[in-house]
């Protein structure tokens, strides 16, 4: 029991305190047959902070992400969400998961697309009007509201994919590299968009490739070979390995911290 009364809570994976913690593993892994995908990851994300995952094609960001939302079942390890032991499928709305390769209907128009979404999370309908029309303007498709997605460009459909996943509001985002072929205006308004939900307590979990938008996270997880090779604040990891950049620290970080 705390001073003021209020029941602590603790984590069961970590066994510290649980009331800001949203992501919580311990010793998480996954392997395919003899490839190790993520190995032994230990990661601890609060409530309120902008999380990314950075690492070379095959680092094992994905298949990490796919197990902290119940899509993969872990070689060993263990993983909670928002003070829940994950086994299976995430189920509920406050959680939202972005997958890397498109997860709209083609078939469907837009708003069509933003709709069913809505409806899977019980937004309401006067909610989803003002949602819409946020999301409509923040991925600049006012005009494509009643486009089949299958007559979008490739960007267009990626930021289809975003809009669909940000409908609900949910409390922690999960989003694998949602801002891929997006071009770069857009992601600026991509990004002041995730500063604005983490103002509002939500807690996003990203991956990227671009370096101008991992200086942006509040904690950068560095992955290589399915290892968490170095995690920090953009510029505690650019100062410990005395660089002005995060792909000369990642480089330095992945020769063991090493010149
Ligand atoms: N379903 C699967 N079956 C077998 N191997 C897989 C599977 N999914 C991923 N892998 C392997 O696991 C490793 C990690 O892949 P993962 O997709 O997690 O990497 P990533 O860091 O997300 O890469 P990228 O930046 O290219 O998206 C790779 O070697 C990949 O080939
Ligand atoms: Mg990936």
């Amino acid at each position: 029991m705390n001073g003021d009364g209020s029941q602590s809570v603790t984590c069961g994976t970590c066994h510290s305190s649980a009331e800001d913690l949203v992501v919580c593993t311990r010793e998480l892994s996954k392997r395919f047959d003899d490839i190790v995908a993520v190995s032994n990851l230990d990661l601890r994300i609060r409530r309120s902070v902008l999380y990314g995952l950075i690492g070379p094609n095959g680092s094992g960001k994905t298949t990490s992400i796919k197990m902290l939302v119940g899509l993969l079942t872990p070689s060993a390890g263990s993983a909670e969400i928002l003070g829940r032991t994950v086994s299976g499928r995430l189920r509920g709305s406050n959680v939202g998961y972005m997958p890397q390769d498109l997860a709209v209907y083609p078939d469907l128009t837009v708003h069509e697309n933003l709709e069913l979404f809505a409806g899977l999370h019980s937004v309401d309908p006067k909610t989803f009007k003002s949602r819409e029309a946020d999301l409509l303007r923040m991925t600049d498709l006012e005009t494509r509201k009643n486009s089949l997605v299958s007559h979008l460009s490739g960007g267009m459909k990626h930021r289809v994919s975003l809009a669909c996943v940000l409908i609900h509001e949910p409390e922690l985002l999960f989003l694998d590299e949602p801002t891929v072929g997006v071009d770069p205006e857009l992601r600026v308004g991509f990004w002041n968009y995730f500063q604005k939900l983490k103002t509002q307590g939500r807690t996003i979990v990203l991956t990227t490739h671009y370096m101008d938008e991992a200086v942006r996270c509040d904690i950068v997880g560095m992955m290589r070979s399915g290892k968490l090779i170095a995690e920090g604040t953009p510029s505690e990891l650019m100062a410990s390995a005395s660089t002005s950049s995060l792909e000369d620290a990642f480089l330095y970080y992945a020769r063991g911290g090493t010149y």
